[in-house]
């Protein structure tokens, strides 16, 4: 009832799509310790800016992740060797979450290219309807907290129906694993939900409370992505030094929090990720902090809600996530029509992370005029601007493997 109200009020806001309409804003400074000290070496950078900025992220935008672990239990379900036309092996496990009183469950769905025999890279990425949505096989389960939401009746959840986002045999094609899980196993993404959430099994939750720092859905998919790399890590095909992880719009943003907070993501790649992703908050231009709190109230801690239209009274701005990465790799990529993820934002947040980067010797990016449609770039920092609206296409598949290929091969 609460989110019917807040997305009415959403409704009423306006949004800014005019580019001539973006006032002058002040980043806060990548490199500036909150002592006024200038980081001028990547040790400087790592013992001192890097843990405070990390803080303010969590205490401010994504909430607090807990350090206490649970209890999490695999078990393969399904192991097709002869999925994806005969070129990889498909694997189904379910990761079950546990406190002792109280548990939840997921599906992994794992391709693992047959060809070659050694150690290959993977990308990790979530999926929003269903492990089944990824493919046309009918072997594939649906993923175990759609029966909570009501839209799976709604045919875009049918079989296949995204699998226009999951170039599963370009991929494998191109040697790498590919591991997907249906975000809604983790937390489905609904504040009425939270009981069937991961957060609802971790010490002293609280339905009816959420403390001002603590973390919510945002923090919670990061988390669960962790969880899948902890899986990987017991797979003898998987080259555990060559991670990567890939998130669309709210999963790019919770991929990015996750590679902020967890070195074993060697690459992100954060899709249309926009407001709370990749964009700079304070150029308020698409969706903006007020109108991502309205609509989605359980996506980042309440502490966030007070930037609520005071973007510049933020401590930090999305450059300075991005640069939490360094010196692992991160790739921004947009869609040209996909205006209310801010396209120019995301690609400024990426090219003033540049500083970080610098700082060990890496490749960033040297202008801040945003580059054509189609002509990625790709250093240690990569950015494109696809043709087109917010998805994930065979085109953005074919350059997120490129850069994986640049960084891994
Ligand atoms: C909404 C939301 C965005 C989000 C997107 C998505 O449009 O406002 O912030 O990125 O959903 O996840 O598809």
């Amino acid at each position: 009832m609460m989110w019917l109200f807040a997305s009415l009020v959403n409704a009423q806001q306006t949004v800014n799509y005019d580019e001539s309409k973006v006032s002058a804003y002040l980043l806060p400074e990548l490199l500036k310790c909150k002592n006024g000290v200038m980081v001028t070496t990547a040790e400087q950078w790592e013992k001192q800016r890097k843990p405070e900025l990390m803080k303010l992220f969590a205490s401010q935008i994504y909430g607090r992740t807990p350090a206490e672990n649970i209890d999490v239990t695999y078990e393969v379900l399904t192991e097709d060797t002869e999925a994806l036309g005969g070129k990889a092996t498909g694997k189904q496990v379910r990761f079950t979450f546990s406190n002792g009183t109280k548990k939840t469950e997921a599906i992994l769905l794992l391709y693992i290219p047959n060809k070659p025999k050694s150690k290959v890279p993977v990308f990790i990425g979530y999926n929003f309807k269903g492990n089944h949505s990824t493919i046309t096989d009918s072997t594939i389960f649906y993923s175990p907290a759609l029966h909570l939401l009501k839209e799976p009746d709604h045919p875009d959840w049918k079989r296949g129906n995204q699998s226009s986002r999951w170039s599963y045999e370009k991929i494998i094609d191109r040697g790498y694993a590919v591991a997907t899980m249906c975000y809604h196993d983790i937390y489905p993404d609904n504040p009425e939900l939270k009981d069937h959430s991961v957060i609802s099994l971790f010490r002293g939750y609280d339905s009816g409370k959420t403390t001002p720092g603590e973390w919510q859905s945002i923090g919670a998919w990061a988390w669960g992505s962790s969880r899948i790399v902890d899986f990987l890590e017991t797979q003898q095909q998987i080259d555990t030094d060559k991670i990567a992880l890939m998130g669309h719009s709210r999963l790019g943003k919770a991929a990015l929090w996750a590679a902020a907070q967890d070195q074993r993501f060697h690459i992100v790649i954060s899709n249309n990720s926009g407001c709370g992703g990749a964009a700079l908050f304070r150029r308020k231009f698409g969706e903006t902090t007020e109108i991502i709190n309205n609509a989605f109230p359980h996506w980042f801690c309440e502490n966030f809600r007070q930037y609520n239209n005071k973007e510049e009274l933020l401590p930090v701005d999305q450059h300075q996530l991005l640069a939490l990465i360094a010196p692992r790799k991160v790739y921004v990529a947009s869609a040209q029509e996909d205006l209310w993820a801010d396209p120019e934002g995301e690609f400024l947040s990426a090219y003033h992370a540049g500083p970080a980067y610098r700082l060990y010797g890496l490749e960033a990016i040297d202008t801040d005029k945003m580059p054509e449609q189609h002509k990625p770039i790709m250093g240690d920092i990569g950015y494109h601007l696809r043709g087109g609206k917010h998805d994930v296409t065979d085109y953005d598949w074919e350059q997120f493997l490129d850069f994986a290929d640049k960084h891994f091969k």
